[in-house]
């Protein structure tokens, strides 16, 4: 069915309806309708941020926990508690290396790096019965020094061993005596048991206390 548009044009008219109306109506309807595009549509600015912000906050949490990206950090027998950074902190460091430290540059100058001293001038600490045996008369003779004629090894050295202990020109600490006489025991063959630098200092400031003089080997031998 076609419709006459003069007919419609007058029933227009008869409604009061003008071109301009008419046209005004169009437009608005025109407006209203989403217009259909080709391709892809930007995702909404909306999403944009919510997806951003969780990748986001991914990449923080995965930097915090990545563990290094040691593959231990997921193996369930890797203990942190026994196996972590505490365990290796918590571990006492070794006195002979402190020790060995101290000897070498100052006691080796005399006995020598080899522990085997200068024959006749220097005596050994390699094999001594001074270092192995009495752990007491050893302090002694580090802390005070020791002079005139002494017997090591069955040969007889008349010299002078200065004092390191606390108060002398060396000022050396306990621990430090300590950790140099564990080292020396424990070397060039020698085995005797460490010496603690709480032993160093009962007899520094029990029975010595007061002392300054350098002992002598007769001395050594009659002392408690
Ligand atoms: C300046 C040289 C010199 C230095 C440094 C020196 N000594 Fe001695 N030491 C001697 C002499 C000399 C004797 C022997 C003393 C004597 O004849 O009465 C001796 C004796 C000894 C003895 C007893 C005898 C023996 O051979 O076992 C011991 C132990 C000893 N020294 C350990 C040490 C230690 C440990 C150090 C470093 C902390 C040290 N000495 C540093 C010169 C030195």
């Amino acid at each position: 069915m076609s419709a006459d548009p003069r007919k419609i044009n007058l029933r227009a008219e008869a409604a009061g309806a003008s071109d301009e109306s008419i046209q005004a109506v169009h437009d608005d309807l025109l407006h209203q309708q989403v217009e259909p595009k080709e391709g892809f549509t930007l995702m909404p600015l909306f999403l944009l941020g919510v997806l951003s912000t969780m990748i986001f906050i991914v990449s923080v949490y995965f930097i915090h926990n990545r563990g290094g990206f040691d593959p231990l950090t997921h193996d369930g027998r890797f203990d942190p508690k026994t196996m972590g950074a505490s365990a290796v902190a918590a571990a006492p460091a070794d006195p002979r290396i402190a020790g060995k430290r101290f000897y070498t540059q100052v006691c080796a100058t005399c006995h020598q790096a080899t522990g085997l001293g200068v024959p006749g001038v220097y005596p050994p600490l390699a094999g001594s019965e001074w270092v192995t045996s009495n752990d007491s008369r050893l302090i002694r003779l580090v802390v005070h020094g020791l002079q005139g004629p002494i017997t090591v090894e069955g040969k007889i050295y008349n010299g002078i061993m200065p004092a390191f202990g606390a108060g002398s020109s060396y000022n050396w600490n306990d621990q430090r005596i300590a950790d140099v006489l564990t080292y020396i025991r424990s070397e060039w063959g020698n085995e005797a048991a460490p010496i603690a630098p709480e032993q160093v200092t009962a007899i520094r400031t029990g029975t010595d206390a007061g002392r300054t003089k350098a002992w002598t080997e007769a001395e050594l031998l009659a002392a408690p």
